[in-house]
This record gives C-alpha cells, sequence and structure tokens, in this order.
C-alpha cells in the first residue's frame, strides 16, 4: 500500500478539515504552529491549540493518502484494518460541536456507504472469513482481497477494535434521525448480527479460548460448507495460540461474551482465562506519590485503546483507574526527565524515507510484564489517553513532541519542483504531526499512519464510549457489561487506589536540537 503523494493533488478531501471552525476563519494555521505556542499560553486557552491540531491532522484524510474515496476503506498496510477510521466516521457523525457538522455529516455518510459495500462485497468474496476482515488490499481499481500474508487467517484483536468502532457508528447514525442515515445504521446492524452468528465459529476454541488468529480452510468457501474448517493458528506449537490478554483482546471477548450466543460455562471460561494476567501494580517512584495501576503488557498507550470504546469508566473505580494510569504514564517520564511519553511505534526512517524498524517493546518497564524494552524513541500517539482524562496535560505532551525538529509535517523533505511549487500555492503536501522521534534529536520518523496520528484526535474528541454505551443501553446488555467489569476488576483492585491524589505530570525538558534541519516546506 504504497502512498503516491503526486496523485493525491487532485483530491482535497479532509473529512476532519471540513468539520472544524477553523475551516471557516480565513486563514488557516501555520503548518509549523507548535512552535509558535508557548506551554502557558496552552494552559490558558488550550482550544486554539486543539483547533490547530485538528486542521493539520484533518489533511491527513484525503483519497489515495490515508483512504481510498471509491470503496470507504483506509490505506494501512500494516495497521489495524479500518479500526480508527471506523471510530472517527463514528465522530464526524454525531454531535460534537464543530462548525459544519451537515458537510462532515454528508462527507462521512458517504464513505460508510461505500464502506458498508465493501465490507458486503469482501464478504460475498471470501465467505470463510465469516464477515471478519483480515489485512486486506486495494486500489482505485481492485476489490478488497487479503494481502499476501493473510490468506486464509484472520486476527482477532483488530476485529474486536473494529467490531465496537461499527457498534458505535450505528449508533451515531441512528441519531442523526434521518432516513439516509437509519437505512445504514440498519445495514451496519445487518452486518454485526451476521458476525455474531459467525464470531464463536471463527474464533472460540472452547474453554474460555479465543484464537488469536484463526486459520481458515479455505477462505472462499462459506463458515458452514462440509469442507469449511477453523482452528487457532499455531495450537500445539508451543507457542501462545490464544488472546489472553485482559488489554487490547478485552474488547473481542467482550463481543463473544455479551453477543456470541456462548452459554453461561463457556462465558464463565472467557473471563477466567483472562485472570492470570489482570495484575495490580503500584508505579513508585521517589518524590511521587505511589500510583497503583493495571500492570501493562509493555505499558504502551496504546494498549488501553478500549477504553476509548468501551465504557468502562462509568464505574468509579475504573475511571480511578484509567485516570491513574496516565499520572503513572505523564510522571514517570517527568521523572525520568524524558521530553515525552512511549507507546509502541514506528522507528525512525533512515536517508531515503525509509522505516528502519517497527519498535512494540516500548512502555514503562517497571509496571509492565515485558521489561526488556526499547525507550529511545517518542511517539505524539502516546498522548491518546492522556487527552480523555485531561485534555490540557494531553496537549502539552503533544505540543512538546510535536515542536521537536522535523515533527511537522510533511511527506517530502526535498519535493520535486513542480510539487515543491504547489505545496506553496496552495499548502496541500502537508500532513500535520511526523510519527515519532528519537529522544536525542538525531532522527524523526516521516511518516504518517492511522495508528499513530487518528488514534490522538479520537482521544482529542473523547473516544466512542458515550455511544457504546447508549446502545449497549437500548440493547439491555450495558448492566451485564458493568457488572462483570465490577467483578474482574474488583477481584484486582479495591477502592480507594492508591496514588489518585497525584497530579498529572507536565513535560519540562524538550527534544534535545542536535541541528536537525525542519521540512522545507513546513518551517516557522
Ligand atoms: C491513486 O493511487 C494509485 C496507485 O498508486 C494510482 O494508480 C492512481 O492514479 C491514484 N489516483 C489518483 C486519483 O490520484
Ligand atoms: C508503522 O508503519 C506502518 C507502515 O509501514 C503503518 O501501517 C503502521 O500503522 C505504523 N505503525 C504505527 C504504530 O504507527
Ligand atoms: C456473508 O456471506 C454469507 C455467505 O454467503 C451470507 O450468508 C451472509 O448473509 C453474508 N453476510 C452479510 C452481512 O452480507
Ligand atoms: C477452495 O474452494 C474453492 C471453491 O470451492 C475451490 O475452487 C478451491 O479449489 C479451494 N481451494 C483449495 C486450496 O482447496
Ligand atoms: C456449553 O457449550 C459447550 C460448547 O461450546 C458445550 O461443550 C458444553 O457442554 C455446554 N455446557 C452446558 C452446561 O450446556
Ligand atoms: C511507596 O511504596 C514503597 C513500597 O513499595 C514504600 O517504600 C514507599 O515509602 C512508598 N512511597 C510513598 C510516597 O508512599
Ligand atoms: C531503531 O533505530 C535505532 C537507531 O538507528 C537503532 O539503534 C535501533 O536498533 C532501532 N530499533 C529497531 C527496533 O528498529
Ligand atoms: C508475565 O505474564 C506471564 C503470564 O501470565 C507470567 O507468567 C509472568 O510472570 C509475567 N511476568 C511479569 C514480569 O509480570
Ligand atoms: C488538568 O490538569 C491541569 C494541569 O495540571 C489542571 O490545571 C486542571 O485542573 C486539570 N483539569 C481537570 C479537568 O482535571
Amino acid at each position: 500500500m504504497g502512498f503516491t503523494p503526486l496523485s493525491r493533488l487532485s483530491y482535497l478531501t479532509s473529512i476532519l478539515a471540513l468539520t472544524l471552525p477553523t475551516l471557516v476563519s480565513s486563514s488557516p494555521p501555520s503548518c509549523r504552529f507548535a512552535s509558535q505556542y508557548t506551554p502557558s499560553q496552552i494552559l490558558s486557552s488550550p482550544q486554539s491549540f486543539e483547533n490547530d491540531l485538528l486542521y493539520w491532522e484533518g489533511k491527513f484524510h484525503q483519497h489515495n493518502v490515508s483512504y481510498n474515496a471509491l470503496n470507504g476503506m483506509t490505506f494501512d498496510g500494516t495497521g489495524d484494518p479500518g479500526a480508527v477510521r471506523w471510530i472517527l466516521s463514528g465522530e464526524g457523525v454525531s454531535d460534537n460541536g464543530l462548525n459544519d457538522v451537515e458537510k462532515a455529516r454528508n462527507v462521512a455518510v458517504g464513505i460508510l456507504e461505500k464502506k458498508w459495500e465493501s465490507y458486503r462485497t469482501f464478504n460475498e468474496t471470501f465467505p470463510g472469513f465469516g464477515g471478519f476482515l483480515p489485512w486486506f488490499a486495494h486500489s482505485e481499481f481492485t476489490p478488497l482481497t487479503p494481502t499476501w500474508d493473510w490468506n486464509n487467517r484472520v486476527p482477532a484483536l483488530d476485529n474486536g477494535e473494529n467490531i465496537w468502532g461499527i457498534y458505535a457508528t450505528i449508533e451515531a447514525l441512528q441519531r442523526v434521525g434521518k432516513k439516509r442515515y437509519t437505512d445504514l445504521a440498519n445495514k451496519w446492524e445487518g452486518y454485526l448480527n451476521y458476525l455474531k452468528t459467525t464470531a464463536a465459529r471463527v474464533f472460540y476454541h472452547g474453554s474460555g479460548q479465543i484464537c488469536a488468529v484463526a486459520a481458515i480452510n479455505n477462505q472462499s468457501l462459506t463458515v458452514d460448507h462440509p469442507d469449511q474448517s477453523y482452528t487457532c493458528e499455531g495450537l500445539g506449537s508451543g507457542g501462545n495460540p490464544f488472546i489472553d490478554d485482559p488489554y487490547e483482546g478485552q474488547s473481542f471477548m467482550f463481543f463473544l461474551y455479551l453477543f456470541g450466543s456462548l452459554n453461561q460455562t463457556d462465558k464463565t471460561a472467557l473471563l477466567e482465562f483472562k485472570r492470570p494476567q489482570l495484575v495490580s501494580v503500584d508505579w513508585a517512584m521517589q518524590g511521587y506519590q505511589n500510583v497503583s495501576v493495571q500492570k501493562g503488557f509493555w505499558f504502551s498507550a496504546h494498549e488501553n485503546w478500549g477504553w476509548m470504546q468501551l465504557p468502562y469508566t462509568d464505574i468509579p473505580l475504573m475511571r480511578n483507574l484509567y485516570e491513574n494510569m496516565e499520572r503513572a504514564r505523564t510522571c514517570d517520564s517527568h521523572a525520568k526527565r524524558l521530553p515525552g511519553m512511549f507507546a509502541s511505534i514506528n522507528n525512525s526512517t533512515d536517508q531515503n524515507g525509509e522505516i528502519i524498524g517497527y519498535i512494540s517493546n516500548a512502555g514503562i518497564p517497571a509496571i509492565a510484564n515485558q521489561t526488556v524494552q526499547e525507550l529511545d524513541v517518542i511517539t505524539p500517539y502516546s498522548t491518546m489517553n492522556t487527552m480523555i482524562v485531561n485534555k490540557t496535560v494531553g496537549l502539552l505532551w503533544w505540543y512538546n513532541m510535536a515542536k521537536a525538529r522535523r515533527m511537522q509535517s510533511m511527506f517530502y523533505d526535498q519535493p520535486p519542483p513542480l510539487l515543491a511549487l504547489l505545496i506553496e500555492l496552495v499548502n496541500i503536501d502537508l500532513y500535520g504531526s511526523s510519527e515519532s522521534t528519537r529522544i536525542d534529536g538525531t532522527a524523526t520518523s516521516a511518516f504518517v499512519s492511522w495508528d499513530s496520528k487518528v488514534t490522538t484526535v479520537n482521544g482529542l474528541l473523547g473516544g466512542v464510549a458515550s455511544l457504546v454505551r447508549a446502545r449497549m443501553q437500548r440493547q439491555g446488555v450495558y448492566e451485564e457489561f458493568i457488572r462483570v467489569v465490577t467483578e474482574e476488576y474488583g477481584r484486582v483492585f479495591s477502592s480507594p487506589l492508591k496514588g489518585t491524589s497525584q497530579g498529572f505530570c507536565l513535560p519540562d525538558i524538550e527534544v534535545e536540537d542536535v541541528g536537525l534541519v525542519d521540512f522545507t516546506t513546513c518551517q516557522v
């Protein structure tokens, strides 16, 4: 899924930018806006910084750049199958106070209609997936197909995140209360209803175990074809073929638990299977309060993705726990005198713009299950949850990373002459924040992705838990969700949690300036 930067010049759609108040004002914010703010300005009026951030991150949302306007699907080679795209669309069609709501809704609903059509066609062509999505390839002229390495296999975790995005989207569509939207909501509801019937068949191994990746005998055969079968990939080969994590993997489990038509024995087993990994640990650092948190895998920010979707924080203990994790995240970096925070992220790009590796193991080792970590690269999207618990604090950390050299906002370092001219004239080759910078300031990743950008935007817009809550209540599963979460987390955590009066910490040190030069098209 390569980007072809030149060709996107003819397309200027940008849902986010379209919906923003900044667009109706006559002059757009400077591309290098971060450097023009001071921390105290952001503290006293976070709204204008937020508007600038959203304006530029919205530029990412263009045909052939981040998505395909013809089929409504995202481009993100190795990212999640559209999960973030969903969340954003869910937000786009709800009234979140942005100015041109009608226009945004129109764009969003158009994309969602095409997306539904793409899902339907994919399911028709490859019925063996049971309606779930593998990583896929597509272009303007070719329909969705599994990427070469995802033939006959499908992951549970990412589909779990995608499902709750769809769930929120249905609610958002229904709320508009117009026929076009309600019709589409019904189509998506039909789609989810289908997934309810296939989820256990494709992914459930019995005894509470969910396959991390389901191996499909033949993706071209229907789910109930006599020659069709499913197994957990890697079963019996020594590794762990199941998603046993109480982090991201919980999203799929809750779908199966609430909607998968399992009997009570199996439902209880699902919960039991997750229990060993749900662990309380205290973040402790001289000069700060001890703060109780849920032990992470790496404690990468993305592990709490599900908290943006499911209404965990309706439970007071969970609200405190969620905030505590951001107390620990912000104060750990503060205590270690770091200019930013950690999350799994692509390593820097080299001279040719090629990513030199992927750093999964980035978080806080002292409160993580995986203690061997690489902690040399920070990323703005590490603020995705901070944005929800305290937006100002999140913005200040984002700011501190974005104002580092080369962290805003380009695709080319040296664009070809014609493109350079166009960029100058119409300001269109710019996509907001870069995805990561080395702490020592020697390199950045000049790459843009849904994972590293839109997670932050979603946090900034408050996540979709309010949509999911309303729909859960209407469907009569909310009480059960709350009961299960209260019980499971209550086994491990009890009120009062340690550290709830520790303040969030703010950055007070900058990425070193070792002479890296900002992108030519995006300078102060
Ligand atoms: C979109 O990208 C594809 C593949 O790189 C290219 O063939 C096509 O011309 C592009 N379309 C537009 C409208 O830019
Ligand atoms: C890393 O880069 C790949 C493309 O190579 C992209 O699909 C993925 O979303 C990026 N990951 C993150 C966390 O940004
Ligand atoms: C998916 O395909 C199967 C098999 O052809 C079909 O029975 C089912 O209705 C389809 N589901 C949706 C939501 O289109
Ligand atoms: C999978 O099923 C399709 C449709 O019946 C068939 O054409 C194809 O040969 C099968 N593939 C394998 C590897 O058996
Ligand atoms: C529950 O369903 C499983 C199959 O998933 C079955 O093996 C088990 O016997 C059922 N238990 C009860 C109590 O019905
Ligand atoms: C934090 O907990 C440790 C024990 O794990 C204890 O020694 C220390 O005094 C505590 N710190 C504070 C500030 O309560
Ligand atoms: C990331 O890049 C740094 C600097 O080139 C290198 O030392 C490190 O090994 C890389 N890590 C990964 C996982 O690519
Ligand atoms: C990590 O999790 C595994 C599986 O639950 C456990 O056996 C191991 O002790 C944990 N390690 C740490 C450092 O928490
Ligand atoms: C967020 O944090 C800032 C800075 O610590 C603080 O002034 C503000 O009161 C906090 N806001 C909320 C809603 O907690």
